[in-house]
């Protein structure tokens, strides 16, 4: 069991199994290019920026001559963006590979692939041993899918699974792949270097490397003259977002003074995107507490169009478990800074991740996880239970030892808390009113709209002539732990 808050929202990075357009539990892809002859159907898994990625991959192979088809039946390239973040996400991608496996029998001459952390981590066997795909490509090598295409054509299997220091995509112009048209990913930085114990993504998406500003901003830009109202900047940890020219991160101290004195950090950086596109709304995912900066906080405050809320992951409320986390921070630093951001930024909404049952954690331990979570009373949360991965420290230093049952019972106790803290945050909601961003139909009535708040919580309202797209002043007349139902505010 892998649960959330029933909250139909939320952008933490992992959040999954919603019924957020943003988040992916085998999201489809379709887009057009009218000039394609061959058929590719493409599905992601996992995390934003696997979908952001699954963009990239479209718009390298739009250029040799792929169009979308949301029947996998029909396609001559089936791909996978896929994810490892625990267990249960390969074991999906496992299971939908032996489905698509299936096709071939009708359409011999169909491709199967897996790109993403999946492609990184199971490597050849996926090919070999299993024969379950004909193509693995990590999430470093998108640009060289043309070439292993043509390896395919040849009869041959293909697999480039290599992970690069430099590689930021920051030249491809991303095919915006079925979203809403209101609201896109921009990727910031790409792999992570954080090293937290329990987490596959530094082995699976490499040394983290960030994106030249420039490029960012005139994507950004892009996205606004073609209509979209909102932008989420991505990477496995926001904060330690920086340039200096192209150089790597670990050896900025050995840099020039005139090039740290130019470096630009993560504030700078939201700076220049607010400026530049000062009718869009900004957001950013994942912020992480070692190393959020005041100044990140400052810049938020500073700028109406960039939102007032910060997913903040924090993993467990014991001191003790973050350190054996490598979390880089304890519980008293952590409840620091989230005075400080209710300083700064007042009304900041707060979201959080959280582990149940890493190894050794005592009922004292999880008992501080939930008088953590009683301090922030966060607005939403993603809640796991621990997932051993293969290689990582914790796997190989720690022994998994809390029983299956206890993960699910602390897990639960902290979903419980969590549905509460939502609803608390949301009846302080009623009765004001509220700029939202429409978003789309509502899934439970089509005369009715569903839109975000600034703060990313979800209200529903009468349609009336609005669009997606539209900013619309709404009323907040009552509400549940995941959803605000409102009225709107003709002025
Ligand atoms: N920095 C990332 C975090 C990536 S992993 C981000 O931007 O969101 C997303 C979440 O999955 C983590 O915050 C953690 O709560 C959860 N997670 C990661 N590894 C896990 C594991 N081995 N078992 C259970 N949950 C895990
Ligand atoms: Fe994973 Fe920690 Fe990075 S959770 S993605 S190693 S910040």
């Amino acid at each position: 069991m892998e649960a959330k808050t029933k909250r139909a929202s939320g952008r933490g990075l992992y959040a999954e199994g919603d019924k957020n357009p943003h988040e992916h539990d085998g999201t489809v892809h379709e887009t057009n290019n009218p000039n394609g002859t061959k058929k590719l159907y493409i599905e992601s898994y996992g995390c934003q920026m696997n979908f952001s990625d699954s963009e990239i991959v479209a718009s390298v192979l739009a250029k040799e001559g792929y169009t979308t088809t949301q029947d996998a039946a029909e396609a001559d390239l089936v791909l996978l963006n896929t994810c490892s973040i625990r267990d249960k996400a390969e074991q999906t991608v496992r299971n939908r590979l032996a489905h698509f496996n299936g096709h071939k029998k009708t359409n011999p001459d169909m491709k199967i692939g897996v790109l993403g952390c999946m492609a990184e981590r199971v490597k050849g066997k996926l090919l070999e041993e299993e024969k379950l795909v004909d193509l693995v490509v990590g999430p470093d090598a998108y640009r060289d899918l043309p070439n292993l295409l043509e390896e395919l054509d040849g009869g041959r299997k293909a697999v480039n699974v290599i992970l690069s220091k430099e590689e930021t995509y920051d030249d491809i112009e991303p095919v915006r792949l079925g979203g809403n048209g209101v609201s896109a990913f921009i990727s910031i930085t790409r792999g992570c270097d954080n090293m937290c114990t329990f987490c596959v993504v530094p082995f699976t998406r490499g040394r983290e490397r960030s994106r030249n500003p420039q490029t960012i901003v005139d994507e950004a830009l892009d996205l606004a003259s073609q209509g979209y109202k909102e932008i989420t900047l991505l990477g496995q940890n926001v904060d330690s977002y920086l340039w200096y020219g192209g150089g790597l991160k670990k050896d900025f101290d050995k840099a020039s003074d005139l090039a740290k004195a130019s470096a630009v950090h993560f504030a700078d950086l939201m700076a220049m995107v607010a400026e530049a596109v000062p009718h869009m709304r900004i957001r950013f995912s994942t912020s992480n507490p070692q190393d959020m900066r005041d100044d990140v906080l400052e810049t938020i405050a500073k700028y109406k169009n960039i939102c007032n809320y910060i997913h903040l992951p924090v993993q467990s409320g014991s001191s003790r478990i973050l350190e054996l986390m490598n979390r880089g921070h304890n519980r008293e630093e952590y409840f620091a800074l989230i005075d400080r951001i209710r300083r700064i930024i007042p009304g900041c909404a707060i979201s959080h991740d959280m582990i149940a049952g890493f190894p050794t954690e005592t009922e004292e331990d999880h008992k501080e996880t939930l008088s953590l979570m009683e301090y922030v009373q966060y607005d939403f949360g993603y809640m796991f239970f621990y997932s051993e991965r293969p290689n990582t420290y914790a796997a190989r230093k720690l022994e998994d030892d809390i029983p299956l049952e206890v993960k699910k019972r602390r897990l639960n106790e902290i979903i419980q808390l969590q549905n509460k803290h939502s609803l608390l945050r949301h009846e302080a909601m009623v009765g004001n009113t509220y700029e939202v961003l429409v978003e789309g139909t509502s899934k439970k009535r089509e005369d009715q709209l569903f839109g975000r708040t600034d703060t990313n919580s979800v209200v529903v309202f009468d349609r009336h002539d609005f669009q997606p797209g539209d900013f619309v002043k709404v009323n907040i007349d009552r509400c549940t732990a995941a959803t605000l139902i409102g009225t709107v505010v003709f002025e």
